[in-house]
């Protein structure tokens, strides 16, 4: 197997390095490109192109293969906890009891966060989506801790935003939905886990405690876990980008907020919901909408459908369909709308167009489902997405910034006006 990519351009050759990752993934290392040829590539969306070597999650489209650090997700999902794979992906090792102990209890120790914040919090109007709080205040989150801007922080003082980070997200989270619906904020209680903590702040009430369902904990927990990490995805590439300008934790995070906020993206949960339940008030005719994504002229898509890695199932969608049927029969609830994404499902999995495409069920199709059936209201679905990759971006960002890559800055092919003489106004028409 040859180490390196010939290329014949205007009848000269050029040797590229070609690298294999430990998957045997292979690349060609173009990074001397334009200087020896003066071309550059063109990749619209970045299809075929890589932006970094990783070592934190391993996923093969094709196959519907998702590890991180190299552990199976369908193991994760079954047997670890959030927080747990929290610090797996951001330490890059399953800690021990203690370490998890002591992780742990770091973030418990700072889940509050500064009165002032809920100034900057009541200056949202009701009517404000939880997703532009989330990112305002994760960003505000510099003006409370200036140290943070500092690109050459010691580790110590890294690993401290990343605590921060860690604790005080699922506060902002929370405290992001009881302004949406003009409820008083509820304060973490660090003796409780981080999912049950998070969903006493989300549900309690001054006047009525939370009660603890172990199946929503659980739910919760595996949920978070599928959405923890997924390469170089756009919000994470998002976050990469910001934070190699020497951007602080928090600036680059707020920004991977504002990308995982696109339908396209992890908007998506929000808007199978929605469409789920447009079909629902429509009569439910599945078939009916499985022409219309597959009509040209039709700007409807069938949302939690398509991939842009996965040309197979997405694992996570296989784990959270079996969760959401679970959840739903231990609740006791029968939402019909699951029934409607079940036929779609089934439709679109035999349908050519589909097929053809290799269109399956994504990581969205099902988890606004299980959201819904423990009472997260479906603006909120995003959030929790946001929730569940901060580790995920977290890591990213720490190991970009530990490689030292250079400042990201892609190159551009100009299709614009040549060079032309201004003209004065009155000579314009
Ligand atoms: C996430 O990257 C990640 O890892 C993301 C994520 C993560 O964990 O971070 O996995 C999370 O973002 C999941 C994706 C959530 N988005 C949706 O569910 C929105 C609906 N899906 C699509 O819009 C689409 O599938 C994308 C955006 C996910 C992927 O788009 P691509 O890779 O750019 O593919 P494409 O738009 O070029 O589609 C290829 C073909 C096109 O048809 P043709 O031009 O070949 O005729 O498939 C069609 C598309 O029109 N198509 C769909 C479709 N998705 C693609 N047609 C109908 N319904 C759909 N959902």
């Amino acid at each position: 197997m040859s180490d390196s990519a010939e290329l014949i351009l205007e009848g000269k050759s050029y040797k590229f390095p070609i690298v294999t990752g430990t998957e045997d993934e292979k690349a060609i290392d173009i990074g001397a490109l334009r200087a020896q040829t003066g071309y550059i590539t063109l990749d619209s969306g970045y299809k075929n192109t890589g932006a970094t070597e990783s070592a934190i999650t391993f996923l093969d489209g094709e196959e519907g293969i998702l590890r991180y650090r190299g552990y199976p997700i369908e193991q994760l999902a079954e047997k670890s906890s959030f927080i747990e794979v929290a610090y797996l992906l951001i330490y890059d090792k399953l800690p021990t009891a203690k370490e998890l102990d002591e992780f742990s209890d770091r973030i418990k120790r700072h889940t509050l966060v500064n009165e002032d914040m809920r100034k900057i919090l009541d200056g949202f109007p009701y009517t404000a989506h939880p997703m532009g709080i989330l990112s305002a205040l994760v960003s505000s989150l510099t003006a409370f801790y200036p140290e943070s801007l500092n690109p050459n922080q010691s580790k110590e003082e890294v690993d401290l935003s990343i605590i921060r980070l860690m604790a005080k997200l699922s506060t902002i989270a929370a405290w992001s939905y009881k302004n949406s619906v003009g409820h008083p904020v509820n304060y973490p209680k660090n003796k409780l886990d981080y999912c049950s903590n998070f969903l006493h702040m989300m549900f309690a009430y001054p006047t009525e405690e939370y009660e603890i369902n172990p199946v929503v904990v659980d739910a919760l927990n595996k949920l978070l876990i599928l959405h923890a990490d997924h390469e170089q995805n756009c919000s994470t590439s998002t976050v990469r980008l910001v934070g190699s300008a020497n951007a602080s934790l928090y600036s680059s995070v707020s920004a991977g907020i504002s990308a995982l906020w696109g339908p396209l993206h992890g908007g998506a949960n929000q808007a199978v919901i929605e469409m789920l339940e447009a079909i629902k008030a429509d009569g439910g005719d599945s078939k009916k909408y499985i022409e219309k994504a597959k009509d040209k002229n039709d700007p409807f898509r069938l949302m939690g459908f398509g991939h842009r890695v996965y040309k197979n199932f997405d694992p996570r969608a296989t784990i959270i369909k079996k969760t959401a049927d679970e959840v739903l029969t231990a609740l006791g609830i029968n939402d019909p709308i699951l029934t409607i994404a079940k036929e779609l499902e089934e439709a679109a999995l035999t349908d050519p167009y589909f097929v053809e495409r290799k269109l399956y069920p994504n990581v969205d199709f099902y988890s606004g489902i299980i959201y819904r059936a423990i009472g997260i209201p479906t603006e909120m679905f995003t959030v929790m997405f946001a929730l569940g990759r901060l580790p995920g971006w977290i890591a990213q960002w720490k190991e970009m910034r530990e490689a030292k890559e250079p400042i990201g800055r892609p190159r551009q092919v100009y299709t614009g006006s040549t060079e032309r003489d201004y003209v004065s106004i009155s000579d314009r028409s």
